[in-house]
């Protein structure tokens, strides 16, 4: 089941809403690749389409948590650097041993991107809009 994009996932911050859009939609290519039973380096380059997105976008996060003072700074990052680890080693396992994705794991990276979204972005997301100029993604 792909992810579906709606208002449960907004955060209410244009800019990371629209960042996390996109993320949702190349996660739903990366397992749509799986499903389809594409080769290896399709498989690959979805999910290395998926990192590379991943990690802009963190990195727009964390410069708006660094520009805004934002007080759980550490945390929110240390989440970030998990699922980037995640998704590096399982583009290595994919390319270098061919293995199989499972569904187990689709479903821990999807999960992991909803529960992101809905406590840690949210939070993030709140504090960002509550001042009275709201800081941007940049
Ligand atoms: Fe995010
Ligand atoms: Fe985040």
């Amino acid at each position: 089941m792909p992810l579906v994009w709606d208002e449960t996932l907004c955060v209410g911050h244009k800019g990371i809403d629209d960042d996390h859009e996109h993320l949702v939609a190349l996660y739903n290519r990366f397992e749509e690749a799986v499903h389809r039973g594409e080769s290896g380096a399709i498989i690959v380059e979805t999910v290395c389409a998926l990192a590379e997105y991943s990690m802009s976008h963190f990195t727009r996060e964390e410069h708006a948590m660094i520009r805004s003072r934002y007080p759980r700074y550490d945390e929110h990052k240390v989440l970030h650097d998990g699922f980037l680890e995640q998704l590096t080693a399982l583009a290595n396992v994919v390319e270098q041993h061919n293995e199989d994705i499972s569904e187990e794991l689709l479903g821990f990276l999807k999960g992991w991107i909803v529960e992101h979204l809905m406590s840690a972005d949210q939070d993030l997301s709140d504090y960002l809009c509550e001042g009275k100029v709201a800081v941007a993604l940049a």
